[in-house]
């Protein structure tokens, strides 16, 4: 089907065949077992004699339902148009990969690319042909349960690894029946919901918006995805689902989007209880308006579009538009030519946790974990013998939030990963929130017949997700004592650490030798921890979100600016300046930060001239040697100040990170190309460029530490 077809096939449709196409309901409607049929669906009753019409479907599926619903859908389906089956794939399908923003911490293109090409090839077989994925919202809050879903606090790696998940979705061939399309979530700022609460009210100033969370969506949406998602959120007064700034003037008109735009789940009728619709007709109108062509799972545009549309004739013109777009994404995805996708029963048992999907599940676990801090009792001495303690100790759910289709009877526990790698483990499960004396007591003569201590500890899945906003982000306080009574016994205690967010670690710093975040590896997330443990894997993770010493601190991320008086400027006075009196100003473990078993000695940085214009780059190199025992992996860091610029800029923001591996004694130079357009940002006219002038220049394995060098724009 082509472009005129497709004009020709919108003008043989009804109104109402036209909303039925900007309609999404789950497919519960289908009678699909265990599909998401919660309150939502219950209300819609009404919608149950339009489902021959509605355009697409969300929820669960497996092949034999795919292939039942579609074939009777096209029996009923006057014009024949293919249902289009969406999901959330977030960080896998069967096979699940570490959380989002534990992938991020492999600060690696590559293996996001590689999971959202796997959790493609599973979940196109299963019968889905587009997900909720990926989600590209900034975040700053550890206290926002979603964070797990992101890429964390910076813009770079924000659009790098979400352009990557794109790629990886959709390939460049969306007609190949393998691919997913991409849908971007959530427009816009979603990530920057007022006090971490999930749902709440965003303010972002233009500037802030332009040079930190816009272009995350910008950059995904450059890699091809087909999709986008508006948010739940208000963002400066106006819910994104009826923002026509948002959706009008920047996607379509600044960058040119020609792809669907879909609502959140019940966005369309939240206008509601946001305040700024009386009722449905005014939500419908208001969404129709601003940019929404599918309305995911309430059903104002089919309660009051056909007759809004007969009052308001120029309305029709908006219908006419989301269904070209929304026939046009089934063309691309070739569903005129094969409304099944080339589904099958048997490719789905071939493709659901194939061998090589979990083999990747466990390298990108691998690559996620950060090693937080080693007093050199890592990788652990394989004559010692271990006490492996804690809720996590022997616990399938790891898989985390979002795990749609994962099953954790699938999941390899710890002490099934150290046992597999023949590692003597002794070991006790423990609840996570109420340890009684009883299982204390166990633990201490467990802990004396040991030589040294692994506590398996963290928040429980439900604790982060959608929903999940938690005020204060430490350990219960049952964790914390059974961390105490492990120290108090003077063994060397590693503490391997379960959760979607960044947690409170002060007092486990303390006690702990070593602290590894394992995050929600997923599937394979107990081989990958042996495999780190043991020493079998060198751990290379990175943070992508800083971890605050105290609650009280957030937002706490690196790139922030400096105030008129900072609290590292050097003056008699000790109290004006921006500071707590209580705790820290920085983190405890910055953006960027993460240990592993080699010993990484910067040299020199070489920066050439120093000077750079609009069309000559300049050329800037750092050896980088490998002191250590362990072949290993850096993440070699650039970052940049503008000393001086029209507004106030970061103290420091990353432009560049580049990753070798070296083996012991070996040494590289690492050589990066500074252009013009990297150290640009949006001025007060909104306007993109570099100003000249001079930049500090850091190179380093964090955001806190490195060497400088000046550079000057000429
Ligand atoms: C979430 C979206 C998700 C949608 C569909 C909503 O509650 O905010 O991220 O894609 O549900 O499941």
């Amino acid at each position: 089907m082509n472009t005129i077809q497709i004009e020709a096939l919108v003008k043989q449709m009804t109104r109402l065949e036209k909303i039925g196409q900007m309609t999404q309901i789950t497919t519960s409607f289908f009678n699909v077992d265990g599909a998401k049929a919660t309150g939502t669906a219950s209300r819609m009753k009404d919608v149950e004699q339009h489902k021959w019409i509605v355009g697409s479907v969300l929820g669960k599926l497996d092949a034999a339902s795919m292939l039942r619903i579609q074939r009777d859908y096209l029996q009923h389906n006057r014009l024949g148009i293919p249902l289009l089956f969406m999901t959330d794939v977030v960080h896998g399908y069967k096979t699940i990969f570490p959380v989002p923003l534990a992938l991020s911490c492999s600060w690696n293109p590559e293996v996001l690319r590689r999971t959202a090409r796997v959790s493609a090839l599973e979940a196109a077989a299963a019968g889905f042909q587009v997900t909720f994925s990926p989600m590209v919202d900034l975040v700053r809050d550890p206290r926002w349960g979603r964070v797990m879903e992101s890429f964390g606090e910076d813009r770079l790696l924000l659009g790098q690894f979400g352009a990557a998940m794109v790629e990886g979705y959709q390939t460049d061939d969306l007609q190949q029946p393998d691919t997913l399309a991409a849908c971007v979530k959530h427009f816009a700022g979603y990530g920057a919901a007022e006090g971490g609460k999930d749902y709440n009210t965003v303010d972002l100033s233009p500037l802030s918006l332009y040079n930190d969370y816009l272009p995350a969506y910008h950059a995904a949406l450059q890699a091809g995805a087909r999709l986008m998602m508006a948010a739940f959120n208000t963002l400066n007064g106006v819910p994104a689902t009826a923002n026509t700034w948002l959706l009008q003037d920047i996607l379509r008109k600044q960058w040119g989007f020609d792809g669907t735009v879909i609502s959140d789940w019940g966005a369309v009728k939240e206008l509601i209880p946001h305040g700024v619709a009386a009722g449905s007709e005014d939500a419908a109108r208001l969404s129709l308006q601003a940019g929404i062509e599918i309305e995911m799972m309430t059903t104002a545009y089919i309660e009051a579009l056909p007759e809004l549309c007969e009052q308001h004739p120029e309305l029709e013109q908006k219908l006419d538009e989301a269904v070209t777009h929304i026939l046009q994404l089934k063309q691309e995805l070739g569903l005129f030519d094969d409304p099944y996708r080339g589904v099958s029963e048997a490719r789905e048992q071939e493709m659901l946790l194939h061998p090589s999907h979990r083999q990747a599940a466990r390298e990108a676990a691998v690559q996620s974990m950060v090693l937080l801090k080693n007093q050199n009792v890592l990788p652990l001495n394989p004559d010692h013998k271990l006490a492996l303690i804690g809720p996590f100790a022997d616990n399938q759910h790891i898989l985390g939030p979002w795990s749609v289709d994962g099953d954790p009877n699938h999941t390899v526990t710890v002490l099934e990963g150290l046992n597999q790698q023949g590692v003597h483990v002794q070991s006790l499960s423990t609840d996570d929130t109420r340890i009684d004396e009883d299982a204390l007591h166990q633990a201490i003569e467990l802990i004396r017949q040991s030589d040294i201590v692994v506590l398996a500890l963290g928040e429980r899945e439900e604790w982060s997700g959608e929903a999940g906003s938690r005020a204060s982000i430490g350990l219960p306080p049952d964790q914390l004592k059974l961390l105490r009574i492990a120290a108090a016994a003077g063994k060397p205690v590693i503490v391997v650490m379960f959760a979607g967010r960044p947690i409170e670690l002060a007092e486990v710093a303390h006690h702990a030798d070593a602290i590894l975040m394992a995050w929600f590896p997923g599937t394979e997330g107990g081989h990958a921890i042996a495999d780190i443990l043991t020493g079998r894997s060198n751990p290379s993770g990175r943070l992508t979100m800083s971890f605050p010493y105290h609650s009280g601190q957030i937002p706490v991320h690196y790139n922030h600016l400096n105030t008129g008086r900072p609290a590292h400027l050097l003056t008699q006075e000790k109290r004006y300046k921006t500071q707590y009196l209580d705790v820290p100003n920085e983190s405890l473990y910055p953006f960027g930060y993460g240990l592993g078993y080699s010993e990484f000695v910067y040299g020199d940085i070489d920066a050439d001239t120093g000077e750079l214009s609009i069309d000559r780059p300049l050329q800037v190199s750092i050896p980088i040697t490998n002191n250590g025992d362990y072949t290993g992996c850096e993440t070699v860091q650039v970052y940049i100040h503008d000393r001086v610029a029209e507004i106030a800029r970061p103290v420091r923001e990353l432009i560049a990170y580049r990753q070798i591996e070296l083996k012991p004694g070996e040494t590289a130079r690492v050589e990066y190309t500074i252009s013009a357009e990297m150290l640009g940002y949006y001025h007060t006219d909104l306007q993109y460029r570099a100003d000249p002038g001079e930049f500090e220049l850091i190179i380093g394995p964090d955001s806190h530490r490195g060497a400088s060098v000046m550079i000057r724009i000429v």
